[in-house]
């Protein structure tokens, strides 16, 4: 039997045995936690998405004698809120006001039974009268319309990571509304995740081969193109909120950003890499768009807007994170345009930094708030950025008591960086480059490059777009 759940069946005779506090004693011992009763459903639910032979994650949580030896670690894991992976978090700096769609984080009570159950010993139960397990997620996309797949199988091999695009027409004559997204990693032991980006201007055909297909890193390489699904492993297909499409114009380009991690194992193909669509069945009541706000190398309109003053700023103000610093700070403001219709209101929302950026948070001032509006409100804070694990993140609720947007309302972006070899997705990024200390890093495409963007799903009436 392994080491730690030995060392887990010994306290409990050993608190019982020690005349404790009846309170004590009631809260570790009468609330008897097992794995067939109580652990497994939520385990199965939860976790096994991943956690299962073959999977993303390093372990298996899928029968008893796999999880058992984990059992402090799910509860230490789940506790720290790392684990299921969901980036976006309330903190002490910003509490959303919306709960989020397809919330994966556990609750304090789910989190209290994996405490109680690892401090109880990881007792089995009683399989005979196991709870049942609920049914495994959907992952398929509901009657989609068409799919769009990469043209020529992608090869990888050696230990470096490989970023491609595959630019690949809609040939949507008109105006079309989307309704749901699917991506389908083409071979998911090295499809480490995928973005998917419109792209309205075409400029990704330009930069394509006859395959449709260029290098490109951490965006589709150009810069008014807008995110519309993310995949990482365990991702449910990106459906819509009800009553919204999103705007797709004439002739837009789809543009598929696979980063591709070879395990190892000599040369590997990935044949298939695609997206499912569904089209709205005739005009959505509300009209979805994306707005990217960040990334600004200076200040705009006369200084108060775009990149403000910086910690290390040497040389004016600038984005520029210094070598070996571990907390710098870039902050970024920006006015909502007039070109958005008074009643508009943000139905997601996304952070995007590359490998230095360990923190960011978007927030929303507003320019005359109603009674019913915070002047300030928080609209995301992914206090653990990971590049591996980012997505859009949807607010639950109907669409008219969501966060509103108005023209002149002023957004603020705060980007945390740590360029130091402390920081393990730095130390591997230089290593993948051949360099073993820090560089200056600057806004840009790049592996080494950074970035610090927002992602808005807007949405207003179709009678304001009519
Ligand atoms: C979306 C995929 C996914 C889901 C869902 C998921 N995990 Fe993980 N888990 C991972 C991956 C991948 C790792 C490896 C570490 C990493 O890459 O972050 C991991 C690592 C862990 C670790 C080791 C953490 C450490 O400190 O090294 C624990 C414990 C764990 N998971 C428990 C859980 C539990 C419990 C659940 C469900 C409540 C869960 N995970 C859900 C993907 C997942």
């Amino acid at each position: 039997m392994n080491q730690r759940l030995l060392g887990c069946l010994t306290v409990i005779p050993l608190s019982l045995l020690c005349g404790c506090g009846a309170k004590e004693r009631s809260k570790d011992t009468t609330v008897r936690v097992t794995w067939h009763q109580d652990v497994a459903p939520l385990v199965n639910e939860s976790c096994v998405g991943c956690h299962v032979d073959g999977g993303i994650a390093p372990f298996s949580l899928t029968t008893y004698e796999a999880a058992a030896p984990f059992a402090g670690m799910m509860a230490d894991a789940t506790e720290l809120g790392v684990m299921p992976p969901f980036l976006a978090q309330d903190t002490e700096e910003c509490q959303v006001n919306h709960p989020w769609v397809d919330d994966l984080r556990l609750t304090a009570e789910e989190q209290l039974m994996l405490r109680r159950w690892a401090d109880q010993g990881a007792p089995e139960g009683d399989p005979e009268t196991a709870a049942a397990l609920p049914a495994p997620p959907d992952l398929e996309l509901k009657d989609k319309d068409e799919t769009h797949a990469i043209a020529a199988p992608v090869e990888v091999s050696g230990s470096k990571d490989k970023f491609m695009c595959f630019s690949l027409p809609l040939n949507n004559a008109s105006i079309q509304f989307l309704e749901g997204v699917q991506i389908n990693p083409g071979n998911e032991s090295i499809v480490h995740h995928v973005l998917v980006y419109a792209d309205e201007s075409g400029a990704s055909e330009a930069l394509a081969d006859e395959n449709g297909a260029y290098e490109c890193f951490g965006g589709p390489g150009f810069n008014d193109a807008a995110l519309i699904a993310a995949w990482a492993p365990g991702a449910l297909p990106s459906e819509m909120p009800a009553g919204v499409g999103l705007a797709i114009q004439p002739n837009t380009r789809l543009v598929i950003n696979v980063h591709y991690h070879p395990t190892g194992a000599g040369v590997e193909t990935d044949e298939g890499t695609s997206v499912d669509l569904r089209w709205y069945d005739g005009l959505p009541e509300w009209v979805g768009i994306l707005q990217l706000i960040g990334n600004f190398s200076g200040t705009l309109f006369g200084g108060s807007y775009g990149l403000q003053p910086g910690p290390n700023d040497e040389d004016g103000v600038e984005f520029r994170i210094p070598a070996g610093v571990s907390d710098h700070t870039e902050t970024m403001i920006f006015p909502l345009p007039t070109s958005i219709p008074d009643n508009t209101r943000i139905w997601q929302m996304a952070t995007h930094m590359h490998y230095v950026g360990t923190d960011m948070l978007i927030g929303l001032v507003r320019d005359d708030p109603q009674e019913s509006e915070p002047a300030d409100e928080c609209l995301i804070h992914t206090p653990r950025w990971d590049f591996n694990w980012q997505r859009g993140y949807l607010y639950d609720g109907p669409m008219d008591t969501l966060p509103t947007a108005k023209p002149g309302d002023l957004v603020y972006l705060q980007c945390g960086y740590d360029n130091s070899m402390g920081n393990p997705h730095v130390a591997e990024a230089l290593a993948d480059q051949g360099l073993d200390a820090p560089v200056d890093v600057f806004l840009g495409e790049e592996t080494l490059d950074e970035m610090c963007l927002g992602v808005f799903g807007l949405a207003f009436p179709i009678s304001e777009f009519l």
